[in-house]
């Protein structure tokens, strides 16, 4: 007999493997996905957010871990479950109760949180082929014996608090391959990720008070230093800096309330005012030119010139 059958013919529960499954497919890009988590990370008033893509014994996992709040066991559950409580400061990155295990199954078949809060340590698993096989949502609990590395690298990286979510049986994030083409892709993959984090992060990383590190596979950590879109900071060789225009901050009004937003531009050297090094700095390209839309600090747009506002061609190409 089908699980749904047994249900009362009034309750239309979706199907948790159906589901599931689905929920894969929802439009995760990689860097979205590992902000989504670092999101959740800085919510929680993390100051400093590890990422680590390994290749232990011919397997491919990601851990991301935090010094923040941490969960209590109460918490861990609410954290997991699809559909999460809703966070009670509207100002919170984190809105659908959603991203933790969206952003994380976008990618690996396998989730486990471990956290620890007051000297308490919780660790819970969502495994998509559980889930499958049941057709419910079977929540597991890992034994700490499973993850006793990972209990010991959180409690040295964060005395009190903190999380590690880590992603094992990931089949998304590369192609299968021989153990060398493996790591090569790895290997990208960390370069790319650390150029988009810096950007989508680059407030909080240039403000001093979060500071994230990526470590690929056996090489040494590196601590991600933000990258300013308008290139603030930028003096050439030659002593060129950006134009920066002037801000500008425009009140909304949104009937019972008013809010505002900030605009600023900058007008970055020419190319050959820059030398390689500083059109690598400057990431000149077209691709780079037009709006850069954060909220709450958080980079959440950057695909040049809202639509047909502008195209991108080179007359316009040199204005952020
Ligand atoms: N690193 C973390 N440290 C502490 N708590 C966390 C962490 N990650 C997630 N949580 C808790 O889990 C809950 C669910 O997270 P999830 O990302 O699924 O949803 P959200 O952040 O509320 O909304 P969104 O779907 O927009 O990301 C959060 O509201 C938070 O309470
Ligand atoms: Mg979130």
């Amino acid at each position: 007999m089908s699980i749904q059958t047994e249900l009362p013919e009034n309750d239309f529960r979706p199907s948790a493997g159906r589901l599931v499954e689905s929920l894969r497919d929802t439009g995760y890009s990689r860097e979205a996905a590992f902000a989504d988590i670092l999101d959740n990370a800085i919510a929680a008033n993390a100051t400093k957010i590890a990422i680590e893509l390994q290749y232990i014994y011919g397997e491919f996992r990601v851990t991301i871990t935090d010094n923040g709040d941490g969960m209590s066991e109460e918490e861990l559950k609410n954290a997991m479950r699809y559909g999460s409580d809703r966070r009670p400061n509207p100002k919170s990155l984190g809105k659908f109760g959603m991203g933790l295990k969206t952003a994380s199954t976008a990618f690996c078949r396998r989730l486990v949180v471990l956290t620890q809060k007051n000297g308490v340590c919780s660790g819970r698993a969502w495994d998509l082929d559980r889930i499958i096989s049941t057709d419910r949502w079977q929540l597991e609990t890992p034994s700490s014996g499973d993850y006793f590395d990972d209990h010991e690298e959180l409690s040295d990286f964060s005395e009190s608090g903190g999380t590690m979510v880590i992603w094992e049986n990931i089949d998304r994030l590369i192609k299968q391959g021989s153990e060398r083409q493996i790591r090569k892709q790895i290997k990208n993959i960390g370069e790319e990720l650390s150029t988009e984090l810096s950007a989508v992060f680059f407030k909080f990383l240039v403000s001093g008070n979060v500071y994230i590190t990526m470590k690929v596979g056996d090489t040494s950590m590196v601590e991600l230093k933000g990258w300013d879109p308008l290139c603030t900071d930028l003096i050439t060789t030659d002593g060129i800096r950006s134009r920066l225009l002037k801000e500008k901050t425009i009140p909304v009004d949104l009937g019972e309330r008013t809010a505002s937003f900030s605009i600023k531009g900058s007008v970055i050297p020419s190319q050959n005012e820059l030398n390689f090094e500083e059109r690598k700095f400057v990431r000149y390209s077209l691709d780079n030119q037009g709006f850069y839309i954060y909220r709450e600090g958080r980079l959440i747009w950057h695909d040049g010139w809202p639509h047909r506002m502008y195209k991108k061609e080179s007359k316009v190409k040199l204005l952020v």
